[in-house]
């Protein structure tokens, strides 16, 4: 995704969202239920960009609670303006996923969604796949014992690696298609990602459950 810098984008982000954009997600570790004023089911999109999927799914699943972890905040401006600071079940955590264990505690979350995740398809840059194991580590532990990863991607090769990366640590398949939006698993809701990519060709989905 190419990005044009928004000078002062912190700040504003500061100001226009000072709640849906949490400056101190650590606060809530193991209790997010004090963030949203309710215990809810809580999912997690990691690298959630403008936001589209995400907006989409709190609004079909009210009864449910979302964060986003994203590290882009020019991204996350734009997804805050479709949320709103005053949106019931969403929080916003401006930051890479790789500080996850700072703000979940063990088995705090029931799903994860992992949409179009950079591939890194060069092997030297495999440890920055969102699939790799030491990725899939700090999964395990925020997730429930019966949690569950949900992942597309148009990149056959990351399709590929996380097929086999999450087999051999710790995930089962229970689902996965190659052609994902001719599938029975495709419900309808898309990412901005996947509206361009799914013109070239197809999407490839999986879904993992964890064992614990
Ligand atoms: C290719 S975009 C996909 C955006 C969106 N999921 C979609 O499908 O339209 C990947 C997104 O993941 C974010 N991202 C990549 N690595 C990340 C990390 N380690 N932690 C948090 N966000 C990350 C990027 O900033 C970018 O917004």
């Amino acid at each position: 995704m190419r990005l044009r810098r928004i000078p002062g984008i912190e700040e504003r982000i500061a100001a226009d969202f000072p709640r849906l954009v949490v400056a101190d997600a650590e606060r809530y570790k193991g209790r997010w239920d004090q963030y949203f004023g309710r215990r809810r089911p809580l999912s997690l999109e990691i690298g959630m960009g403008r936001g589209q999927f995400l907006n989409e799914l709190r609004l079909r699943e009210p009864e449910n609670d979302f964060i986003a972890v994203e590290m882009r905040n020019e991204v996350i401006y734009a997804a805050a303006e479709k949320f709103g600071d005053d949106c019931p079940n969403v929080a916003v955590i401006s930051d890479r996923a790789e500080y996850l264990e700072y703000w979940f505690g063990e088995g705090e979350v029931e799903r994860i969604f992992l949409n179009f995740s950079d591939p890194w398809p060069k092997r030297a840059h495999r440890k920055r796949r969102l699939t790799h194991e030491n990725y899939l580590r700090l999964y395990r532990k925020a997730l429930t014992a019966n949690g569950e990863i949900f992942l597309r991607t148009d990149a056959a090769s990351l399709m590929e690696f996380s097929l086999t990366e999450m087999t051999n640590n710790g995930f089962f398949l229970k689902e996965v298609s190659l052609d994902f939006h001719n599938s029975p698993y495709f419900d309808g809701v898309t990412t901005e990602y996947e509206d361009k990519k799914s013109a070239e060709g197809p999407i490839y989905y999986g879904r993992f459950s964890v064992m614990k």
